[in-house]
């Protein structure tokens, strides 16, 4: 499996270690920055994972910022992108089963290391249920065409 990762300067300590984590389990790691704690502003690196992302070069992205929402609303700009933030392993297994979600966001400031790998264990490990949810994810697709 291909992660694309990405974090701002918030998020650095909490992405290194996921990287670390995943790569150890066997992940393919894109990691799109940052490279340090110097400050950095989220949209940027939220745009390029959800561009590897949406581009089929990875399966799935992981974004961290110090609360995860400046990156799940920079992510979901663009089309074709479904990031959620999870502070828990019961949203993150729905936002796969449910709303299929493409991107998972994670709050450094908000949750730590030992929950955010179980969170990622779930929601890397779950898959889209399809069926009913299938028509309600695709009326959130088509809302990207609307205004
Ligand atoms: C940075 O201080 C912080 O605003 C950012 O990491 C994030 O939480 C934004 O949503």
């Amino acid at each position: 499996m291909k992660i694309a990762l990405g974090s701002d300067h918030a998020g650095y300590n909490l992405k290194e270690e996921i990287a670390e984590q995943l790569k150890s389990r066997g992940c393919l790691i894109k990691d799109c920055g940052v490279f340090s704690r110097e400050s950095s502003d989220y949209p940027d690196t939220a745009e390029t994972v959800s561009g590897a992302v949406q581009d089929g070069e990875v399966n799935f992205g992981i974004l961290i910022c110090g609360t995860g929402i400046g990156m799940s609303i920079a992510a979901n700009k663009r089309k074709g992108i479904r990031a959620a933030l999870c502070a828990e392993s019961y949203s993150a297994r729905c936002a796969r089963q449910h709303n299929n979600a493409n991107i998972l966001a994670l709050g450094s400031r908000v949750t730590g290391v030992g929950l955010a790998l179980e969170i990622i264990d779930v929601f890397l490990a779950t898959s889209f249920e399809g069926g009913r949810h299938q028509g309600r994810v695709d009326k959130v697709t088509a809302l990207e065409n609307t205004r």
